[in-house]
């Protein structure tokens, strides 16, 4: 059984024979590509941080959706940055805010294209924190009817799967029940389950303008380096009606996506954050890494530890490639 009758190197030796034996597939249809809109017309503002990310007012979220869908990405998430923000995130529910109106244009222009939308305050409040702020503390319970409210309000829009990223403890249900009092019990709910306290989401909230003011997000996001707790969030949401289960970032937490499909079997997303692009991308642009090579291994690495879906910057490059 060991060298010489057996050689590992029998199978490696053109791409067909390699192909036929490879264990995880890289598709396009996985890819989930997030897009930041914001008011205004005809607006791209590139976000320094993000080489090749924009935040896009509608007229253009709508040509780069369409761009997205035929390249075979099923999907978008969206994030909004709002006219105005307040203590309370009121921004967050209007029937007329820019996610709102955003997925509404979406839904009717791109047909075939699912929208998926984040529910978190902190891109709404004046504060940058994901709930209100109650003496100095993000207050759980009074965040999670805005949440609610929130969700409604994108399910309204046309939304068709709510995904929130708050942390809050017993959103999914609150989120769940305020879904199905609305009439929207067919709208699935993909939970943000295990969300990190990260260095790696710097890039993003440049792009979507949430830094908070004051102190930091380690009261509501989890620690780094804990594993355990992550999978009793993870059976929380799934007890509270999540549908798919998220872990976020990607990259540093293979072993969070390998356990939790492991000991779930739900389905999993893994979201492949800002930082973890913009250090390829930064890497890429001086000529230490290739670019393509460097993408399609990482990406292929999070199918591999057990994500079913991938939500990631990379998608629309990502996508080019996987198809030539
Ligand atoms: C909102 C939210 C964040 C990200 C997704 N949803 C930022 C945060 O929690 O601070 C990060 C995404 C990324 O870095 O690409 N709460």
């Amino acid at each position: 059984m060991y060298f010489p009758s057996y050689r590992m190197r029998r199978l490696r030796q053109s791409a067909q024979m390699r192909n036929l034996v490879r264990e995880t597939e890289l598709l396009p249809d996985r890819l989930i590509f997030p897009l930041f809109v914001i008011h205004g017309q005809d607006v791209r503002n590139p976000i320094e941080s993000m080489p090749g990310c924009f935040q896009l007012s509608i007229n253009n979220l709508v040509d780069e959706a369409r761009e997205v869908r035929e390249l075979g990405i099923p999907g978008v998430i969206l994030f909004g940055i709002p006219a105005e923000k307040d203590e309370a995130g009121t921004g967050a529910y209007d029937e007329e805010g820019i996610v709102q109106m955003a997925v509404a244009a979406l839904k009717e222009e791109v047909p075939g294209l699912l929208v998926i939308t984040d529910v978190c305050l902190c891109e709404y409040t004046s504060h940058g924190h994901c709930g209100i702020v109650k003496d100095g503390r993000v207050d759980n319970d009074i965040t999670l009817e805005m949440l609610a409210k929130m969700a409604i309000s994108h399910a309204q829009a046309g939304a068709d799967i709510i995904a929130p990223s708050d942390m809050m403890d017993g959103r999914v249900a609150a989120i769940r029940t305020g879904l199905d009092s609305e009439g929207f019990s067919d709208t699935p709910v993909m939970s943000y389950a295990a969300k990190y306290a990260s260095a790696f989401y710097g890039p993003f909230r440049e792009a979507a303008g949430s830094t908070p003011e004051f102190g930091d997000r380690r009261s509501y996001q989890m620690d780094s380096r804990n594993s355990d707790e992550a999978m009793r969030e993870v059976h929380l949401d799934i007890e509270e009606g999540a549908d798919i289960v998220m872990v976020k970032p990607a990259l540093p937490y293979l072993d969070i996506i390998h356990r939790v499909k492991q000991e779930t079997k739900f389905p999993v997303a893994a979201y492949n954050v800002s930082g973890e692009f913009s250090m390829l991308k930064a890497a890429s642009e001086r000529g230490w890494l290739d670019e393509r090579g460097a993408v399609l291994e990482a990406l292929g690495a999070i199918r591999r530890a057990g994500a079913d879906i991938i939500i990631t910057y990379h998608a629309k490059d990502a996508a080019r490639w996987l198809n030539e």
